[in-house]
């Protein structure tokens, strides 16, 4: 085969039959590469290069360009956390530990999708096709129109996809792949590295969209999916507690929609099922009212979500007395603590203190403060708030409550589950919701006074 153009100046962008130390184009010294074709066919060479440098005025972009076109797979919980459906062309990342159920998260997207009329490949570089298969059966997903390889090499799956053309393509998993011009084991750095950059220049360039499966790792040795975040549109984190059976899906980064977007999965015998009303999960067997259990009213991305903060306040046996917690920041933890105490005058001192956030979520809203500082009082004073009242607002270090974003929705969501009090910051605009009472608060202080007395 002939030759031509393979090489080209990495600065200006100028093409060359043949490598020198010096740009003819732009005049810079050692910015001349070898081109390196994705595959050996030539097709996708050709439409890698053929538009390079050019430019268009913003203006001229047709209206049906943007936004971009989208599909969607009917699990709203996964549209949603994609921004609203797959764009075209994209690069997904979905990231989490392994046995965390990414692989049968992805086989039941590819079969949902494939059954939506997108036409799919998913590739798996970890189970033989027959595995696959048979996993599919399990989910009952069998007679699922979606193609399945079973590669690693990466020169293979591109020459794979460009013959078959499919609108989305999933590689399980990035760390298994390898390509040949990369002198190094599959895992490492610059491998996963190297896999990565050609699957989504591959994407953007066939208008394929594509999604990567990466494990989190322990190990230095092989590269987790931190590595090539930066390079795709979108991250995704599958995440939750091995000893419960709900899982989290949560938009890191997206290009294409919200992040911290998160979609809700429960673990069943037969795959992944949806949970489209997560608060009624996270809030399940709340009865009697107990001391040290206060609900917060959150959001996750774009959606409410009400969680049950748990704390314990004991007698501390140590000389350094334990703060634990799960599901929360734990320097955040000391900060209410300090604040509680410097501005309330409630010590924690050689008290045993732990919060657990029930049912295995994470939360990272400051608006959780409040709730928390609520809980630990709670726990502390042996004082239970009534069972249906939500709380949230965020704590600043002077004791002040800060009002948190989306006070109404949060509001709404909790009248919507039964809830008949609220407790928030006060400021912000006035809200009334029907059937629930709000008390506001201005400051830490007066909350204490007002709820616990002290
Ligand atoms: P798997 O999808 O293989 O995890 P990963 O690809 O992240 O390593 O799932 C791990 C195990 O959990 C596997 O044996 C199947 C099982 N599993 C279920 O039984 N039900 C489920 O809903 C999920 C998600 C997994
Ligand atoms: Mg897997």
């Amino acid at each position: 085969m002939a030759k031509s153009n393979t090489f080209s100046c990495s600065a200006c962008g100028a093409s060359f039959s043949k490598w020198s130390g010096r740009c003819e184009g732009c005049g810079e010294w050692n910015t001349i590469v070898e081109d390196k074709g994705l595959s050996s066919a030539g097709p996708s060479k050709k439409s890698l290069g053929i538009r390079r440098g050019k430019t268009i005025p913003l203006s001229d972009l047709s209206t049906e360009e943007t936004p971009p076109p989208r599909a969607t797979c009917g699990v709203a919980e996964l549209d949603r956390v994609l921004g609203g459906g797959l764009v075209a062309a994209s690069a997904i990342l979905v990231g989490g530990d392994p046995g965390i159920g990414k692989s049968t998260l992805l086989l039941q997207a590819a079969a949902r999708f494939a059954q939506a009329g997108v036409k799919t490949i998913y590739v798996s570089g970890e189970e033989a096709s027959a595995q696959v298969r048979m996993r599919a059966q399990r989910l009952g997903l069998a007679q699922a129109p979606v193609k399945l390889a079973a590669e690693t090499n990466l020169r293979d799956i591109l020459t794979t996809l460009e013959a078959e053309r499919p609108q989305l393509a999933i590689i399980d998993s990035i760390q298994t792949m390898w390509a040949d011009h990369v002198d190094s084991a599959p895992g490492s750095v610059s491998q996963v590295r190297a896999a990565a950059h050609e699957l989504t220049t591959f994407a953007k360039a066939q208008g394929i969209s594509i999604i990567m499966v990466g494990h989190v790792t322990k190990d230095g040795q092989i590269a987790g999916p931190r590595v090539v975040e930066h390079m795709v549109d979108t991250v995704l984190y599958f995440e939750g507690e091995r000893g419960h059976q709900f899982r989290i899906l949560r938009a890191v980064k997206n290009r294409f929609g919200p992040a911290d977007e998160i979609g809700v999965f429960e673990m069943t015998g037969c795959g992944l099922a949806e949970v489209t009303n997560p608060s009624a999960l996270f809030l399940s067997d709340r009865g009697e009212p107990s001391a040290g259990s206060v609900v917060f009213a959150g959001i996750e991305g774009t959606r409410p979500v009400l969680v049950e903060m748990q704390a314990l306040v004991a007698p501390s046996p140590h000389s350094q007395p334990r703060r634990a917690v799960v599901g929360w920041d734990s320097s955040r933890l000391a900060m209410i603590l300090a604040v509680l105490e410097a501005r309330c005058g409630i010590p924690f001192a050689g008290l045993d203190v732990y919060l657990n956030v029930a049912g295995g979520m994470k939360i990272t809203e400051p608006a959780a403060d409040l709730a928390v500082a609520a809980a630990l009082l709670s726990a502390r004073e042996d004082v239970a708030l009534p069972a249906d009242t939500a709380v949230f607002g965020e704590i600043s270090l002077s004791g002040a409550l800060r009002p948190a974003p989306q006070t109404e929705n949060r509001l709404k969501e909790a009248q919507k589950l039964g809830f008949t009090s609220a407790i928030a910051p006060s400021g912000g605009k006035s809200i009334s919701i029907k059937g629930l009472g709000l008390r506001r608060a201005s400051d830490l202080a007066g909350f204490v006074g007002e709820f616990f007395g002290a």
